[in-house]
């Protein structure tokens, strides 16, 4: 109607630990709470389906009593089906696979949510989004990826917009309100897009905790540009 304004969809922020000290994860995730983000990012690698290796199980367990913020666990893993049951114990609000990790995308996501955890979808950037579309209605959350997966500071991949609105029109096709959030080069200059593009959570590792500024103040500069 012309005079009406639709008002911006909530977007919430998840600060991806993966950019911060590993030595002090408690401190990190602290920060990050005390400065209002909305959930912790949790990049779980395995050094087979991306080359690089993370964190395991023990960890996710120990952020769990560290923080009162959801635990957004993304397990860049081969096989993820063989580790749900560690996640689950350890307390991840969200586990979210990857289609190209496991030959039963499926079953997998079933059998996270069977365990009480909301299960996630995503995909490489260069997988086609034929390949993710069939599993949206069983997902709690879908993710698009924005960069490889694998490294944190890496550059938004510009065409990561129209496939973040594609998945939001099919999501909103099919009356689905699954979290469609996006991961990889989310910066000031760019979250607002990705907002509107229609994302309703954001996540940023390298913006946050490898700004000069300190957390705080890079998570108020996520903030001011979703305002
Ligand atoms: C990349 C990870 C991301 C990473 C994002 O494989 O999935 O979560 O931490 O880091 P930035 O925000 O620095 O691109
Ligand atoms: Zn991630």
């Amino acid at each position: 109607m012309p005079g009406t304004t639709v008002p911006p969809r909530p977007c919430r922020l998840a600060p991806s630990i993966l950019s911060a000290d590993f030595a002090r994860l408690a401190d990190a995730v602290g920060a990050a709470e005390r400065a209002g983000a909305d959930w912790i990012h949790v990049d779980v690698m395995d050094g087979r389906f991306v080359p690089d290796l993370t964190f395991g199980p023990k960890t996710v367990g120990d952020l769990h009593r560290a923080t009162g913020l959801p635990l957004d666990v993304h397990l860049m893993i081969e096989r993820p089906d063989r580790w749900i049951d560690r996640y689950a114990d350890a307390g991840a609000d969200y586990l979210t696979i990857h289609v190209e990790s496991t030959p039963d995308v499926a079953g997998t996501l079933a059998a996270i949510r069977a365990r009480g955890v909301r299960p996630g979808v995503t995909l490489d950037p260069d997988t086609p989004l034929d390949r993710l579309l069939p599993h949206i209605g069983a997902a709690d959350l879908v993710l698009v990826m924005s960069v490889r997966p694998g490294l944190g500071g890496q550059e938004f991949i510009p065409g990561s917009l129209e496939r973040i609105a594609a998945v939001r029109q099919a999501l909103d096709e099919r009356r689905l309100s699954a979290e469609l959030e996006v991961d990889g080069g989310i910066k000031p200059g760019n979250a607002r897009a990705a907002r509107d593009a229609g994302a309703t959570v954001l996540v940023a590792g390298s913006a946050v905790y490898l700004d000069p500024d300190g957390v705080s103040a890079a998570i108020a500069k996520l903030r001011r540009t979703l305002a």
